[in-house]
């Protein structure tokens, strides 16, 4: 029986950019580690904070066992706050691979594909690159952030093979001074497959931009409480039926963009 729960060490903790911490974890999950998009379900290690956190899953290494996620910390009474606090060598309680993540099977060398990311939305996308990388195809990679204090994972992104990377900041700090939306204002050609993950507002304005696409996915944050399947904390409605609630827990957090009523 595959495993879904385990005890994970440490393996390094570092602030990334302003609040945004990379945690590097190791154990036997990461065998379980297949589609990218998927999450970890992290325990807080405060006992007055019952509700797991979940964190997508950014990359993951098969050889050394390790896995990475980038998360944004929160106040001093945050859960995410306490992640913060653990030191390397310290153990986390970890549940996942969770949820469905992107669809990489069906995607051919020919295929121009769009992947457009916002904030702290951007980590799972560069699991997703680099997993499209192997396939040959030709990527642009749309990021924006609030501003160059926050910006995550540029170098990364860029040391991919084919792959056109254009980054916006909401102050103008970094790149193009605007959203992303502006970005992809500029994309010239016809996207054969598009994924994005990040803000509502960005998602809702990529659903509509690219609407007639049949492969566009799009990975949903919600409110969570179990993390699969069981208590309904996380639902949105499905487009192609109103009396049927799309859990983003179980049934996503990757959904095609045709299923959702953002
Ligand atoms: P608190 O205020 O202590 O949280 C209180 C409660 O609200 C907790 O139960 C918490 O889980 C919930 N909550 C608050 N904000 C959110 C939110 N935006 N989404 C979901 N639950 C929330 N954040 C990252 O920084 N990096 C990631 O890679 C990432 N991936 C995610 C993937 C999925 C599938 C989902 C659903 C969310 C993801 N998030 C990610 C958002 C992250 O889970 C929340 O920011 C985090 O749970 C907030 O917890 P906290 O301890 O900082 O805040
Ligand atoms: Fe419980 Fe999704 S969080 S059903």
């Amino acid at each position: 029986m595959p495993k879904l729960q385990e005890m994970m060490t440490i393996v390094s903790q570092r602030e990334v950019a302003s609040n945004i911490f990379e945690m590097v974890l190791k154990g036997e999950l990461v065998e379980e580690m297949d589609l990218p998009g998927q999450f970890l379900h992290l325990a807080v290690p405060n006992a007055n904070m019952l509700l797991r956190r979940p964190i997508s899953i950014s990359s993951w290494d098969k050889v050394a066992k390790t896995c990475t996620i980038l998360y944004r910390i929160g106040d001093e009474t945050s859960g995410t706050y306490d992640i913060s606090k653990l030191q390397t060598g310290a153990k986390i309680d970890v549940m996942g691979p969770l949820g469905n993540g992107f669809p990489v099977d069906e995607v051919v060398s020919t295929d121009k594909i769009l992947i457009v990311g916002g904030g702290i939305g951007v980590p799972p996308l560069y699991e997703l690159a680099k997993q499209l990388e192997e396939k040959n195809c030709q990527m642009t990679i749309l990021l924006g952030f609030a501003s160059e204090k926050v910006k995550i994972l540029e170098k990364e992104f860029a040391e991919l093979k084919n792959v056109s990377l254009k980054i916006a900041t909401d102050d103008g700090s970094y790149g193009t001074k605007g959203h992303v939306g502006m970005l992809m204002e500029e994309v010239d050609f016809e996207v054969d497959a598009l994924y994005t993950c990040g803000a509502p507002a960005m998602l809702k304005a990529v659903a509509k931009k690219y609407d007639q696409l049949e492969r566009l996915y799009i990975s949903m944050e919600s409110r969570m409480a179990c993390g699969i399947g069981a208590c309904y904390a996380c639902v949105e409605h499905d487009k192609e039926d109103e009396n049927h609630a799309l859990k983003v827990c179980e049934d996503g957090p990757v959904f095609l963009g045709k299923q959702l009523l953002l």
